[in-house]
């Protein structure tokens, strides 16, 4: 059902709300999205298979925004299920995150992840298209440019041949969409692609949960400076790059959820339209690991015990964004400093482990 909003002038004008799914919506990133959606005026439903994410950043977006959000446990795979979801809502658009990420263990259980990164998605385009189309906005990865010859990556920085499972199912995705758009006038898409998205809501109330030994690089710090982790392996100090550790463009959770806001308004207002488009979401700014950890402990007063190790396979030597489409065409830009996205990250930990400092 549609909610209706009036606000009086001289009359009252209706404003129809855009309900718009979040795949994946337990998760870091649709968690926060979720947020800002609701800020911005949208209704949200959230379907998530709760694989790799509890109920714990549901409930945080429920605190942080005085709403219940309706959602469904349903796999995006499940087409019986997906249609029923949008029997049941007046859905105007949808945002994908529903995948599998850990790019070690996609390169163990490639199957897994073509099966359910691939058909969650063309799953969702097929009952979006069947229930008259809509705008879509795709989850993809820094991961498709490899490791580009130039710095930083535009949007027309050709990309690689994935080096792993997961890579490649981001490139497929990219280019089902692409298809998917251009077949069917109903349908629109953007695929934004991420860079290093890091840190966790200000409240404290959201942010990243990773199940197990955390593969990325904050989720290690954040648990090593709790106790949990014995110590951090920096990978590698041999690169071709200012102190010898790899380059990357961490950008901020919260600016990166309001990316996909603003994807959305660009559908809504019918531009760029028959053309799916792509846009780099990160900081421009490379920052090496090194650096990052020296931030951390700066930042938030602890210290940190690490230790350099070899080369972790697969790693790229640098990358970072060329943000100026994103900037130009969606209005976007960064606002938080990396300096707050650190502290932010720490206090999520802290509040999950009960540290009191
Ligand atoms: C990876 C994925 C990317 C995905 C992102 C999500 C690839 C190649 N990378 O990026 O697609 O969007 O995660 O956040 O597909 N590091 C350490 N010690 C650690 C962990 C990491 O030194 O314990 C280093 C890494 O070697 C790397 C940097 O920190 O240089 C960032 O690593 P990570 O957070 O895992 O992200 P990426 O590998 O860049």
């Amino acid at each position: 059902m549609r909610s209706l909003f009036y606000t009086h002038f001289f009359f009252p004008i209706f404003v129809i709300m855009k309900n718009i799914l979040v795949t994946g919506g337990a998760g870091f990133i649709g968690s926060h999205t979720a947020v800002e959606l609701i800020a911005a005026g949208y209704g949200v439903i959230i379907v998530d298979n709760l694989s790799n994410a509890d109920t714990t950043c549901l409930d945080g977006v429920s605190k942080i925004t005085g709403i219940k959000i309706p959602f469904y446990k349903v796999d995006c795979c499940d087409k019986r299920e997906m249609q029923k979801i949008f029997q049941e809502n007046e859905i105007d658009g949808a945002i994908h995150f529903a995948a599998f990420k850990a790019v070690g263990e996609s390169v163990q259980k490639p199957l897994m992840y073509y099966y359910n990164n691939i058909s969650s998605f063309t799953t969702l385009l097929e009952v979006m298209v069947e229930s008259g189309g809509g705008n879509v906005v795709f989850s993809s990865s820094a991961t498709v440019y490899g490791q580009a010859d130039v710095l930083p990556v535009t949007e027309e920085t050709p990309r690689k041949t994935a080096i792993s499972p997961y890579g490649n199912t981001k490139q497929i995705c990219e280019d089902i969409l692409q298809d998917a758009v251009r077949a069917h006038s109903g349908l629109q898409g953007v695929i934004l692609r991420y860079f290093n998205p890091i840190g966790a809501h200000p409240s404290a109330l959201i942010g990243e949960l990773p199940r197990g030994i955390p593969n990325n690089l904050v989720p290690f710090i954040t648990q090593t400076a709790a106790g949990i982790r014995r110590e951090l392996q920096i990978f590698g100090n041999d690169y071709n790059t200012p102190d010898g550790t790899a380059l990357r463009d961490y950008i901020d959770i919260v600016d990166l959820a309001a990316a996909h806001v603003l994807a959305l308004k660009r559908m809504t207002d019918h531009k760029g339209a028959g053309k799916c488009e792509i846009f780099n979401v990160g900081t421009g700014v490379p920052v090496s690991v090194m650096e990052l950890v020296l931030k951390f402990q700066e930042v938030n007063k602890v210290n940190l015990k690490y230790k350099i190790t070899g080369r972790r396979e697969g790693d790229v030597e640098a990358i970072w964004a060329d943000t100026s489409l994103a900037n130009k065409i969606l209005g976007w830009k960064t606002s938080r400093p990396i300096e707050e996205t650190l502290a932010n990250a720490w206090a999520w930990e802290k509040k999950l482990r009960g540290i009191i400092s």
